[in-house]
């Protein structure tokens, strides 16, 4: 594991307490047009939300066998166990995550059909070629040191037909260097991520890794509502060993503020294996 990786599985060794208080989903909420997002409860079933329409978008089936990079603590993994009748194997780089998932699934009784594995998403992944029928995967992409090899391994392990269905955060298309410097790099210092991609750079690595991009979408104010479960974590950061790292002070308004006005947003692609 490089410098980088490093910092990255620091940040969810501590901070992955914190980010449960928000529910087992690790990823932002969905909302629908006009919903306000005043309660923690709104978010918790807003993540659902999300999770349920990138499972959806990858057309999965009872029996498939279904991979999830960077699958946090295993809650899509067990959803799509439990609910498309589906196996998982789940990779993660951050070890301690991958043990709650194992207990998750046990508890769940569900250890037989989901099975996590310790991996880089920017090597080799440890799957062998066409083994996995789809793969979902949210907010992992962001963390990435290489993406391209990332979706390169994406395309060898699908076998031919299967869906690739991603979630992710984004920045605005053609935002000049300044632009990036002032409203999306604090971001990337205080989450760990490499920087910030667009939807069309995802869509350039995609066609580049052999995969044909059925759809990109950018869910402009479907996901703007997350800004206030972003002031709950603002919040909650003052009491918190694991999300004192980083310049939250700064960065949580720079964020609000890059979401509201555009130069930040959250998007889905889906791809398909020739
Ligand atoms: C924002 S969380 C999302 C977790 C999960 N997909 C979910 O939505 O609940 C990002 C996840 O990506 C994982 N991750 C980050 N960098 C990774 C890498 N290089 N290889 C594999 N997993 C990685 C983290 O450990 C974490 O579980």
């Amino acid at each position: 594991v490089g410098a980088f990786e490093s910092d990255v599985v620091r940040h969810y060794d501590d901070a992955t307490v914190e980010y449960r208080f928000f529910g087992e989903n690790l990823h932002w909420g969905l909302y629908a047009a006009g919903e306000a997002a005043t309660s923690k409860a709104q978010h918790v079933a807003a993540a659902q939300r999300m999770t349920a329409e990138v499972v959806s978008a990858a057309e999965v089936r009872a029996g498939y066998r279904v991979l999830d990079a960077g699958c946090g603590i295993g809650t899509t993994a067990l959803y799509l166990a439990r609910q498309h009748a589906c196996s998982v194997v789940g990779v993660n780089i951050t070890a301690s995550q991958i043990e709650i998932a194992r207990k998750k699934a046990a508890e769940a009784g569900v250890e037989d059909h989901v099975s996590f594995e310790l991996a880089d998403c920017s090597k080799a992944l440890p799957l062998d070629d066409a083994s996995v029928d789809a793969i979902v995967t949210m907010e992992c992409g962001v963390h990435l040191a290489d993406r391209a090899t990332f979706f390169r391994e994406c395309a060898r392990c699908l076998r031919p037909g299967g869906l690739l269905s991603g979630e992710d955060w984004f920045a605005r298309d053609g935002l000049s260097q300044d632009e990036y410097t002032r409203h999306i790099q604090l971001i990337c210092d205080t989450w760990v991520f490499p920087d910030i991609g667009t939807l069309s750079s995802y869509a350039r690595l995609l066609e580049d890794a052999g995969l044909e991009v059925r759809r990109t979408l950018d869910l402009a104010e479907r996901a703007r509502e997350n800004v206030r479960t972003l002031d709950r974590i603002r919040r909650l950061v003052a009491y918190s060993p694991g999300l004192r790292t980083g310049r939250w002070a700064e960065m949580a308004p720079a964020l609000e503020s890059a979401w509201r006005d555009g130069y930040f947003t959250l998007g889905t692609y889906v791809a398909r294996k020739p």
